[in-house]
């Protein structure tokens, strides 16, 4: 049992509705259910002997005053959220991802646009980031400037709280980045630093000279090497050396320092004080460094990352945590809390594990490595949810194990090379158009940008104004899409995806942008295309509406909850990809997909032995199933969602 299901029960045993007079006493009774956790993760990571004033300072000083300063309706919402501790596992949630300015303008603009997100049926929003940043370079806002402030580009503080107060009416959740690694060169603290103020230089990894420096760089891996190479950054001002894993302009915070990590929980509570539903934790693999290591997913950073989530618990347990942590897949799993922290860290992760191996699929169009890695990973906790995408701001890696690339027959190196070749355009044949990211000649490694359109083949079909293949990628693109919408967890559609948006190439245009081919994927809402969705009939509104059928469907089975009720099938078909989501009232719904440009048959026998397929219909198409001479057919890319009639 995680700290979240105490408090469930010591929720659900008080009143009902919880008065407003009654929030100090659910605050005291939190603090002291997470004390013992607090205490002994927060001397963990700050020796007893020397850090006891910080503690003091965290419970007596920072948990109070914070807990005072969140406003009373979100604490209204902080117990109902205790009461019903799996809000963020259900099957009625459905998200998008989205650049505000590239969206709609500003958050003003995102207040009018609401009814379009209920016209999909999309009620959970990542807003990008949205804090105000450096001009120039500042990596799409992930370097911050301040944490809780609303960058002027987007409106204002107000703004944000109208649109938070808003969605809330409309029983919609918000996700914001807290960019929890880094600060920019250009924050109040970092500029302190570059004042000479020792107390803030102590907030980062200063160095006076490179000795400490060049043991780091010994170990650690470089994130951007073709545009920011190493890991470290000569500042002129201070005559010193900043660590900037990232950017040049990102300073990596110094967790080691207290004070560092009870400042930036004060800096988290601002932020989820705006109204935010979930805390997309940027980059938490990063958090924790030590020489002589990689510098990523150390046990430092999660025992921070598990004292993040025991404090802001006590302050505001209706807020939880994404793990934004693109690592390789059996280290991901860790972020959902592991040994005594089982359940104590975060409560979703992105499955970038799944995401990478589709993506594996389309271009081998087979489905034995993601069954390979799936079947060998750990089940996640039950408190645990994933969030499903396909695409999103970011490259794509390819995250997955070489072993088991070798293991099913391929050599891992020219596997890799394929991938690479087959979306970057390199292969004559290949339907894809992407382009590459950081790829590093030395070792071949790279990884992939472009709009899931243009990787699954529309923008190259509708340059070739090839009727059959533009049907077939808008086929691609529901599976797709159904693969995540069923997947369990929450989906997150990438806006502009929903209308099949292509590859945008603008920003080659734009010198603080063109070194970066990320943003080749993150195109401009169109809202002329929008405005005709039901009175034409282009590619956009078969997308559009293909994916609010599905999104329907699943909001319409609570099977689609994550209850890790999944379960991997083998169809004895390399195309072929099956999965069940269980239910114990034999009403799971079983999903087919079809990896291949040529139909695909499954044995009745093999579907039967999975459990009696006797009067299944498909969800999608509403027929029931019919079997010749004892096989199912899928066509290419086509999709099955089976249920009982
Ligand atoms: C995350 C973001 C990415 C950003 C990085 C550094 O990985 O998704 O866009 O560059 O963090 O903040």
């Amino acid at each position: 049992m995680n700290q979240a299901h105490l408090h469930q029960i010591i929720a659900l045993e008080k009143q009902d509705p919880a008065k407003p007079n009654e929030f100090e006493k659910f605050f005291e009774l939190r603090l002291s259910t997470n004390l013992t956790i607090i205490k002994d993760l927060f001397f963990s990571l700050y020796p007893e002997e020397s850090h006891t004033a910080a503690f003091k300072k965290l419970l007596h000083h920072q948990l109070p005053t914070l807990f005072k300063e969140r406003p009373a309706p979100l604490k209204l919402l902080d117990l109902s959220r205790s009461k019903q501790r799996d809000w963020y596992q259900s099957e009625q949630l459905v998200g998008m991802q989205l650049y505000v300015d590239h969206f709609s303008k500003d958050l003003k603009g995102l207040e009018n646009k609401l009814g379009y997100f209920e016209k999909l049926g999309v009620n959970f929003l990542h807003l990008m980031p949205i804090t105000p940043r450096p001009k120039g370079e500042n990596d799409g806002g992930y370097a911050v400037n301040s944490y809780h402030e609303v960058d002027k580009r987007f409106g204002t503080k107000d703004d944000l709280l109208k649109l938070t107060e808003k969605m809330r009416d409309k029983n919609m959740f918000l996700m914001l980045d807290f960019v929890a690694n880094h600060t920019s060169n250009e924050f109040p603290w970092a500029k302190k630093a570059m004042a000479g103020d020792e107390r803030y230089q102590e907030y980062y990894h200063i160095y006076s000279d490179r000795t400490i420096p060049d043991v780091f760089e010994k170990t650690l891996p470089e994130i951007f090497p073709l545009t920011s190479p190493g890991n470290f950054t000569f500042n002129p001002e201070m005559q010193k050396w900043v660590m900037t894993v990232f950017n040049q302009y990102q300073w990596d915070l110094n967790y080691s320092n207290p004070e560092v990590f009870i400042a930036m929980l004060g800096n988290l509570l601002k932020l989820a004080n705006l109204g935010v539903d979930v805390v997309r934790l940027d980059a938490l693999a990063f958090m924790w460094k030590k020489l002589d290591t990689l510098s990523q997913n150390l046990p430092g950073a999660h025992t921070l990352i598990a004292l993040f989530r025991m404090c802001l618990q006590v302050i505001a347990p209706g807020v939880v945590f994404l793990a934004e942590a693109i690592v390789a897949p059996n280290e991901i799993i860790k972020y959902f809390g592991t040994g005594p922290l089982k359940g104590n860290e975060c409560e979703i992760a992105y499955n970038a594990t799944l995401m990478a191996l589709l993506w594996d699929a389309i271009a081998t169009k087979k489905t034995m490595l993601i069954y390979k890695n799936l079947q060998d990973l750990p089940k996640k906790n039950e408190e645990a949810s994933w969030i499903n995408y396909l695409r999103c701001h970011d490259d794509i890696g390819l995250g997955f194990n070489d072993r088991y690339i070798n293991e099913v027959g391929w050599d891992a190196k020219h596997h890799r090379k394929f991938l690479l070749d087959y979306y970057c355009q390199n292969i004559e044949w290949s339907p894809a158009k992407g382009e590459m990211f950081m790829y590093n000649p030395k070792t071949g490694d790279g990884r992939i940008t472009g709009s899931c359109a243009s990787l699954l083949g529309l923008e190259k079909a509708l340059e070739q104004n090839d009727a059959a293949k533009i049907n077939q990628a808008i086929n691609k693109i529901i599976m797709m899409h159904g693969i995540i919408l069923s997947y369990g967890g929450i989906p997150l559609i990438y806006a502009g995806d929903e209308i099949g948006a292509l590859n945008d190439y603008s920003y080659l245009k734009d010198i603080d942008k063109k070194e970066d081919s990320r943003w080749v994927n993150r195109p401009y809402q169109d809202w002329e295309i929008i405005a005709h969705l039901d009175s034409r009939k282009t590619y956009q509104s078969r997308i559009f509406f293909g994916l609010r059928q599905l999104i329907r469907l699943r909001k319409h089975n609570p099977v689609f909850a994550d209850r890790n009720n999944l379960v991997l099938y083998d169809g004895h078909n390399p195309h072929v990809f099956i999965y069940e989501r269980t239910s114990d009232k034999n009403k799971g719904v079983l999903v087919l997909c079809n990896f291949s440009e040529s139909p695909q048959s499954i044995a009745e026998i093999t579907l039967d032995s999975y459990g009696s397929i006797a009067n299944t219909k498909d969800l999608i198409s509403g027929r029931a199933i019919t079997f010749v001479d004892g096989t199912l057919e899928l066509k290419p890319y086509q999709l099955f969602w089976l249920s009982k009639a």
